[in-house]
């Protein structure tokens, strides 16, 4: 070890120290700072001892976030190990930040997608509200759900306010914060969530699914277990009687493995579509809520705005809003928003619903998977709007 290297490490377990009794959280981040430089002056010969030391303070850290959570961290061969604790910390804090109740979203927030927002309620809703209706009509809560559709259509949006809508426990997992690249770590971190799970009536929402439950054919051997592992714990969920729902959703349902998808798993898919007529007005009435607006002519734009998504629709009102302020600093005159303004944004925003339409049609044909997924190819988006003529 380094001079330098180990004075900066006797200075956070100083500070650490200090700050045990008085402030947890601050101690536990003077705990992984002193591990992180401790770890960054090792030298060969000290390796072994160093990464103990490591590991030592690390739990420490763990223990005064969390007491549960003590487990060394540190392993051989780490050049990367700043970045290392960093994303420890990250996972940690995220599982913390995701495992809340009330999120506030509920269906109110999201425009339009009625007949959706129908099924939804009688499938995950209701069975939630009143498990005791649906057990003596011998069906019952929970099970797996998989969203599926283009990008910024509302499936995150629609999973949050489900939870919300049912009063459930709702879990929100990225997939990319729950797979560490440690190995085995990935397990440890779903065992933990389907523990935290079962104690009470759960939606687990895993987001970006396609990066966690991907086809093992094409995965790493330590990814093979980690589907394997999610497999085992769906399984054992009807044996169990609880109620907890798994939902996912992803953009890319072609490279889910299949063995997910079969029936008793995500055997229910549902197909998130881009917001039609109705459901574009809605989103655009959403977004300029409470805006300074003049006879905004909805009816219009929700007609030449096929194939937007609703993130497209909330980023054209964004730039709708954002003209005219910047128009407003200089002219120092405050106007209001007009149709005009958000003709104006709507040509500076591309939407990617036709792209994405065909490339999934693509990759679904290329596996043979049209039964799976046949709502694409039941969806049509208009050659051209009426914009892109007059234009
Ligand atoms: N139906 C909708 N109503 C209101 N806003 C929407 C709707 N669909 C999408 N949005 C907007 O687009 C953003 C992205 O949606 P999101 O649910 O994250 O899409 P996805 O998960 O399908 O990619 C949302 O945060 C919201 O602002
Ligand atoms: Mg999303």
């Amino acid at each position: 070890m380094t001079m330098c290297g180990k004075e900066t490490v006797m200075l956070h377990l100083e500070l650490a120290k200090e700050l045990e009794d008085t402030n947890k959280v601050e101690a536990a981040k003077e705990y992984l700072l002193a591990a992180q430089a401790l770890m960054d002056s090792v030298t060969k010969g000290d390796q072994e001892q160093v990464e103990m030391m490591a590991n030592k303070l690390y739990d420490k850290a763990m223990l005064l976030q969390q007491p549960q959570q003590a487990s060394p961290k540190f392993q051989s061969q780490s050049n990367e190990h700043a970045i290392q604790v960093q994303q420890q910390t990250t996972i940690t804090q995220t599982k913390t930040q995701h495992y809340s109740k009330k999120k506030g979203i509920t269906f109110a927030d999201i425009g339009g997608l009625e007949e959706l927002k129908n099924e939804i309620n009688f499938k995950i809703i209701e069975p939630f509200r009143n498990p005791d209706l649906f057990t003596y009509y011998g069906k019952k809560a929970g099970g797996g759900i998989l969203m599926y559709g283009p990008p910024g259509c509302g499936k995150t949006l629609i999973a949050k306010a489900t939870a919300n809508e049912a009063d459930a426990q709702f879990l929100h997992i990225k997939a990319s914060t729950l797979k560490s690249k440690y190995v085995g770590e990935t397990e440890k971190n779903i065992d933990e969530l389907f523990a935290k799970a079962r104690e009470e009536p759960t939606i687990i929402f895993f987001d970006e699914f396609e990066s966690l439950g991907q086809d093992r054919t094409n995965s790493m051997p330590h990814e093979k277990n980690f589907v394997a592992q999610l497999l085992t714990e769906i399984d054992g969920i009807e044996s169990k009687d609880q109620q907890l729902l798994i939902l996912a959703a992803t953009n890319e349902p072609w490279s889910i493995d299949p063995a997910l998808r079969r029936e008793g798993r995500f055997g229910s898919t549902l197909f998130i579509p881009p917001p039609d007529q109705e459901s574009r007005k809605s989103i655009l009435e959403l977004h300029l809520k409470n805006k300074p607006t003049k006879d905004i002519n909805y009816d219009y734009l929700a007609e030449i705005t096929e194939g937007y998504s609703g993130a497209d629709l909330k980023s054209l009102c964004e730039k709708a809003i954002d003209s005219v302020l910047q128009e407003s600093i200089t002219t120092k005159n405050r106007r209001q928003i007009t149709t005009d303004d958000l003709l104006r944004a709507k040509v500076k925003t591309k939407s990617v619903l036709k792209e994405w339409f065909k490339k999934a049609r693509d990759q679904v044909k290329m596996r043979g998977l049209e039964e799976s997924f046949p709502e694409l190819f039941e969806y049509k988006l208009a050659k051209k709007t009426i914009a892109q003529v007059s234009a």
